[in-house]
């Protein structure tokens, strides 16, 4: 299989449970104070829902997909928006590397890093429109 075809399949087992959203914004949240008071605001509920499409979106612009909504992403988080600091999404990729680990059954370390990759495109995309 190739990966993300693996990542496809493993993100499919993660969400099969909110629980993993949680435990995302908590592993995310515990990585620094700056980072937790960017969601001193707001709605958690909500924000798990976006998050869950924000990660999938990363998934299908992986297989080819059009790129158009992460695009939108970059501009929201960028300088004069969110101004999300480029090094916090190293942050953000250890958090939801180390949330799959917890809830995906069939974790591997190769697992791992089909995941890496498959991250790479759409992260650098986001944190690039700063
Ligand atoms: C909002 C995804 C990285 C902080 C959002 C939204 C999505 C999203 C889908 C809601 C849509 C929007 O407002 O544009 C992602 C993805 C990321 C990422 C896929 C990684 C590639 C980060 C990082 C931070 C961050 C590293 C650092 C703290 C925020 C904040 C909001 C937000 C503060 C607004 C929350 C609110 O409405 O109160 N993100 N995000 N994001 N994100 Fe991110």
């Amino acid at each position: 299989m190739n990966p993300t075809d693996l990542v496809f399949q493993s993100y499919g087992r993660c969400c099969r449970k909110d629980e993993f959203f949680v435990d995302f914004y908590d592993f995310f949240m515990s990585s620094s104070d700056a980072i937790r008071n960017r969601f001193l605001n707001t709605d958690m509920s909500a924000q798990r829902h976006l998050l869950r499409n924000g990660v999938m979106q990363i998934i299908l612009v992986a297989r080819g997909m059009s790129d158009r909504k992460l695009r939108d992403l970059g501009e929201s988080h960028n300088r004069h928006n969110y101004n999300i600091q480029p090094e916090w999404y190293d942050l953000w990729q250890e958090a939801l590397l180390k949330t799959v680990r917890a809830h995906d059954p069939e974790y591997t370390p190769e697992l791992r890093e089909a995941w890496r990759s498959v991250l790479k495109p759409g992260i650098d995309l986001i944190r690039g429109a700063y």
